[in-house]
This record gives C-alpha cells, sequence and structure tokens, in this order.
C-alpha cells in the first residue's frame, strides 16, 4: 500500500497507478498547537511511504507515517523521499553546526527497512542513513517537455556540480552542446555567476540544475547569457522559495519545468515511472 504525505499526493497516485498497488487514504490533522497528526488505514504486506521533507512539519509527518504503518501491520516500511530537505546541510560548515542531514537521515532510519530518494544533492548522504539506502534519476525526464525544435541548443550547468544531470538532459534530448558556469555563492540568497566562453547567440539555452530553490542561481545564470534566442529552465526539485518563480520570469525565461518531488505549479514531469522501476 502507498502511504502520502500531505505534500506529495499526486506522485503518490501516481506511483500507485505504476505499481498497481493500492493508495491508503490518510487523514492528516493540525492541532490548535500546531501539533501534526496523521491516520493511516489498515496495511497488510508492504507499506510505501512517499513523503518529500521540504518542511520541518514535513519531517514529522514522515516519522508519524512510518510509525503508523508499522501500527497498522505493515510487514515492510519502504519510505520514498521524493525531495530530501536539508540535504544541501552536508557538512558542519562552522564549529558548532550539526551536518544536518546526517541527524535527519539517522531520524527517518528509525523506523524503515529502506530508503529511495531521487537525485539527492550528494549520493554521499546515502551513507548517512542506517538502512539501504539508493537514488533514482530523473533528469532524463527532463527533457520530455522541452520543444522538439530546439534551435541549436546548449544545456548549460549553472555550475559544475550540475553538469552531469546537463548532460543527461541533452542526451535525452538527443543533440546540442554543454557546458557550465563558474558559481560563488556569498549567501543564501546573494550568488555570482561567471560565464564561460561559449557563444549563445542566437542559440536556445536550456539550464539545468538539481534544485532550484530561491530561484538565484538560475536567475543570475540567465541575465549572464549574452543574446541567447530562448531560455528553458529544467530542474529536478522545484522548490521555488519566495519570490523564485518571479526572478526567473523577470530574468527572462520562455518556460520552467521541474518534477513532481515537489508538487509546484511547474511540476510537469512525472518521476513515478522510474521510482516504479526502483521499487518493483
Ligand atoms: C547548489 O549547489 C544547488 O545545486 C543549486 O544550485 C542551489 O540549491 C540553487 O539554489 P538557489 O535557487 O537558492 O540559488
Amino acid at each position: 500500500m502507498i502511504l502520502s504525505g500531505s505534500s506529495s499526493q499526486q506522485l503518490a497516485a501516481a506511483l500507485a497507478d505504476a505499481l498497481d498497488e493500492d493508495l491508503g487514504r490518510v487523514e492528516y490533522e493540525t492541532f490548535p498547537d500546531g501539533e501534526r497528526l496523521v491516520t493511516v488505514p489498515p496495511v497488510s504486506g508492504r507499506a510505501v511511504v512517499v513523503a518529500a521533507t521540504d518542511s520541518s512539519d514535513a519531517h514529522v509527518e514522515l516519522l508519524q507515517l512510518q510509525d503508523a504503518a508499522r501500527e497498522a501491520g505493515a510487514s515492510e516500511v519502504v519510505t520514498v523521499l521524493p525531495y530530501m530537505g536539508y540535504a544541501r546541510q552536508d557538512k558542519a560548515f562552522e564549529d558548532g553546526q550539526p551536518v544536518s542531514v546526517r541527524a535527519m537521515a539517522r531520524a527517518v532510519s528509525t523506523d524503515t527497512d529502506r530508503v529511495v530518494t531521487v537525485n539527492p544533492h550528494e549520493d554521499a548522504i546515502l551513507e548517512f542513513f542506517d538502512v539501504p539506502a539508493t537514488s533514482v534519476d530523473a533528469a532524463p525526464q527532463l527533457a520530455n517537455p522541452l520543444p522538439g525544435d530546439l534551435e541549436d541548443p546548449v544545456f548549460l550547468a549553472p555550475d559544475d556540480g550540475a553538469i552531469d544531470l546537463a548532460r543527461s538532459v541533452r542526451d535525452a534530448h538527443g543533440d546540442g552542446e554543454t557546458d557550465f558556469f563558474e558559481k560563488v555563492r556569498h549567501s543564501g540568497s546573494d550568488v555570482t555567476v561567471t560565464p564561460s566562453d561559449i557563444d549563445v547567440t542566437g542559440r536556445d539555452v536550456v539550464v539545468v540544475d538539481d534544485i532550484v530553490a530561491t530561484g538565484s542561481t538560475m536567475s543570475e545564470a540567465i541575465t549572464a547569457l549574452d543574446d541567447p534566442a530562448r531560455v528553458f529552465v529544467t530542474c529536478v526539485h522545484p522548490l521555488l522559495a519566495g519570490n523564485a518563480r518571479t526572478k526567473l520570469a523577470t530574468a527572462g525565461v520562455e518556460a520552467v519545468h521541474g518534477t513532481d518531488t515537489l508538487e509546484r505549479a511547474v511540476s510537469s514531469v512525472s518521476v513515478a515511472s522510474v521510482l516504479a522501476d526502483e521499487l518493483e
């Protein structure tokens, strides 16, 4: 049975279809003091808990779903983290700070038999789980919504860490050049991007990243492009915090495409089939 966190209901339904498994009807409540409560139906056999942890409440809800699934009779609990929050805090940046993603991974490991994630920020974070943890790659799917008539396309990563994603999207599209920019992050929302030598004049550009959070990285990258034809933004995790979508629009983007690891208006690509392949 598939059990969904409150913010992953669309993906959970698609995954239930893809796996031909029941989708459990979960009830979600918030008490006046802000505490959360979930109620799940009886489970026999495997429970697959699907929950993006993009907020502190979502983390709590996930732990509750895992515990409730066992109580409801699940013989195995598989946890699917379509988007894993805190993954970018993968080291202590200063003395006295936690390795936040390790703390989250340990908590998630407590009541599950296995974890599956989608394009975690770094695969190394999988080592922080105390149970078997794997990731699936949704990047090739990001080529699906792109127009077939891209003009002499360039698939661009805003930093070197995203170049493999850009290559995956290019390969899935079929043709095009790839390149990456140099990025320096000054604060949570202040980044500078230095363009490479690639000439994008009159060409269609597809900028590819794992996450669009504040939109600073993407909007800086788009602004740095010299007279492109059209600019498309693709990302696995369209977090789109605050005014990120407006930043992209005012930077001149033609379209933004993300996956349903986070359910947003731009989530035009589903990761259900790649997750189903991993879970079958
Ligand atoms: C960082 O290394 C990631 O790959 C993304 O580039 C980053 O998380 C995007 O964040 P923002 O949209 O806030 O610039």
